[in-house]
């Protein structure tokens, strides 16, 4: 055990370009399909973790709130984990904060899980591999496992827990996109991303859309290592409509937009049409992402602001890797 039991570490959200919807292996949290994101540049969750030998138990404080039950269930996993592989017996306290308003339609879970895995290891006296850390963050939220490298990542979906991890395809200089998040409700979804992805299966269109998913993944990765915005914006709004489709047509039904929602994608689609490189994508709730060249984010945003029932617009540019802020 390192002289030093406590660690901070920073990690930035993402939002993804080909979804993860469904799992192989929900223990595991081993996809049907690979993925690929981009970090969100300032939105960011800080997280300090110290291994203390006089608690009795693990301690989870969020945004200057003690959380216990599944929320802290979740995070002693990944400190089990981290426990068994730095040969330790100490609980832990982890003290977390996010910089961006909860509910606000950015996943808190893959930088939360990202910055877990970091702080968590490197108090332990780890020094794990970047492969390592995104396949131990992964163990947390599916999508953290893509907040431990910086800028454009793809996670491969792997044959199993040890390939099963996510990497930079290009940094955050390659491309100055851009992150609009209209924010259409800050009310807290119904279904969490952990209970849809175990419905996925039971819509008869994820067959298809998981088939056609090494296609987009092609398609996407190509765009982004082209800076091709055209294309990437038919593949990726492809992808967030055939994510929809599945969770509209499973069993229960998932519907996360509302009519604003479809307001900001249709605007988004004749901006477009009129030659503004703009495109849509919308993860687990009703909130839509428009990615554009960062150039083209403050016209965006006013546009946005425009739109009946559109609250709030966050901006984020490409964000960097997961890393330790102090306690090295
Ligand atoms: C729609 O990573 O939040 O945002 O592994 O259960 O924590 P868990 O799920 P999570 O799922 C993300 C779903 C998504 C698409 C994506 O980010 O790829």
């Amino acid at each position: 055990m390192s002289s030093n039991p406590t660690a901070t570490a920073v990690a930035c959200a993402n939002i993804a370009f080909i979804k993860y919807w469904g799992n192989r292996d929900s223990a595991l949290r081993l996809p049907v399909n690979g993925s690929i994101s981009m970090n969100l540049e300032g939105l960011v969750t800080r997280t300090t973790v110290s291994f203390q030998p006089s608690l009795p138990f693990d301690e989870l404080v969020i945004n200057g709130r003690e959380v216990t039950g599944l929320g802290l269930e979740r995070v002693s996993t990944i400190l089990n984990l981290i426990r068994e592989m730095a040969g330790i017996q100490e609980r832990a306290e982890v003290i977390t904060e996010n910089n961006f308003p909860s509910g606000a339609g950015i996943a808190s879970s893959a930088s939360a899980f990202a910055a877990l895995a970091l702080a968590g290891s490197r108090a332990a006296g780890l020094k794990l591999t970047e492969p390592e850390l995104s396949r131990l963050a992964r163990r947390g939220s599916g999508s953290a496992a893509r907040s431990i490298p910086g800028g454009f990542v793809e996670w491969q979906a792997g044959t199993g827990d040890e390939d099963s991890f996510a990497f930079s395809i290009a940094a955050p200089e390659h491309w100055e996109l851009a992150d609009c998040v209209a924010i259409v409700s800050a009310s807290h979804k119904k279904t969490g991303s952990t209970e849809g992805h175990a419905l996925a299966p039971t819509s008869p269109l994820q067959e298809a859309r998981v088939a056609d998913a090494p296609r987009r993944l092609d398609l996407c990765r190509r765009a982004i290592l082209e800076r091709d915005f055209a294309a990437l914006a038919s593949i990726v709004e492809l992808d967030s409509d055939m994510m929809h489709a599945v969770m509209m047509t499973s069993s229960p039904a998932l519907h996360y937009w509302q009519p604003a929602s479809l307001s900001v994608m249709q605007a988004v689609r004749q901006w477009r049409g009129e030659g503004l490189p703009v495109c849509y994508t919308v993860d687990a709730g009703p909130n839509v992402h428009v990615l554009c060249p960062k150039a083209e984010a403050a016209g965006v945003e006013k546009k946005l602001r425009e739109i009946g029932g559109v609250v709030d617009v966050l901006k984020a540019g490409v964000g960097g890797a997961a890393k330790i802020v102090n306690g090295d």
